[in-house]
């Protein structure tokens, strides 16, 4: 199996689903940037204080904090370790920084539309805890609002606002688009259309990284 990932793909697309899934089915570490970012708001980090403004409009996280942080974050892994970074990298000045500490064995694209994207994250819901997704018609939680993890109350990002969805997928096709072609150029892309259901999505990415 592939060691090390990248889930690209637009707010939405289903990386974080897709890239818990790996993660339990196969033991991958999972680094999802945007969760860590939560946390470091939640606890009002330092790094959590310079964060919060650029997350609650849709922008991206400035480039040298995000790379100081998975540098880190990549440092602490035992030799190795199967690895899933989702939401990171989102800029070429972090996939060229990622490069640089580890070698990338697969790209992995999900591709939905704009419309399907807004409608799948306007009805997300979130566990502040574990950081499980649910969405409310696709995959509703067993008990009304409540984690099936772990029992926490389900919350509704702010930035799951349909206003914010769009800036966010703006500042996706500004930024971080790009990177498909960069990685298909380096031969690592491989591109998944991500509409059908969870499972269904969840064959082909088993495919990709076996
Ligand atoms: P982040 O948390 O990374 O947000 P994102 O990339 O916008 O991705 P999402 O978490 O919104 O969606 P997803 O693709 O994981 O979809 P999910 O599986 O949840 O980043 C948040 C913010 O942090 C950024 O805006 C930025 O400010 C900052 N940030 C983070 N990383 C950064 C970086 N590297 N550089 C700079 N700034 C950074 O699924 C979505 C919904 O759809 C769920 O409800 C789910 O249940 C449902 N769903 C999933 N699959 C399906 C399916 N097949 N069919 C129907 N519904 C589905």
């Amino acid at each position: 199996m592939k060691q090390t990932i990248i889930l690209l793909g637009p707010p939405g697309s289903g990386k974080g689903t897709q890239g818990e899934k790996l993660s339990e089915q196969f033991g991958y570490v999972r680094l999802s940037t945007g969760d860590m970012l939560r946390e470091a708001v939640r606890n009002e980090t330092s790094l959590g204080l310079k964060a919060k403004n650029y997350m609650a409009g849709g922008a991206l996280v400035p480039n040298d904090l995000i790379i100081n942080l998975m540098k880190e974050k990549i440092s602490s892994l035992a030799q190795g370790t199967g690895v899933i970074f989702d939401g990171f990298p989102r800029t070429v000045e972090q996939a060229d920084a990622l490069g640089e500490q580890i070698d990338v064995d697969l790209a992995l694209n999900l591709d939905v539309g704009d419309e399907e994207l807004v409608n799948r994250l306007t009805l997300r819901r979130s566990c502040p805890q574990c950081n499980s997704v649910y969405h409310l018609l696709y995959n509703p939680p067993k008990k009304n609002n409540f984690c099936d993890k772990c029992g926490s109350t389900l919350y509704h990002r702010d930035d799951d606002k349909e206003e914010t969805v769009r800036n966010r997928l703006k500042v996706y096709r500004d930024k971080t688009l790009p990177l498909t072609e960069y990685y298909r150029k380096a031969g690592k892309l491989c591109t998944i259309e991500g509409v059908g259901s969870i499972d269904e999505i969840f064959d082909q990415v088993k495919k990709a990284v076996g």
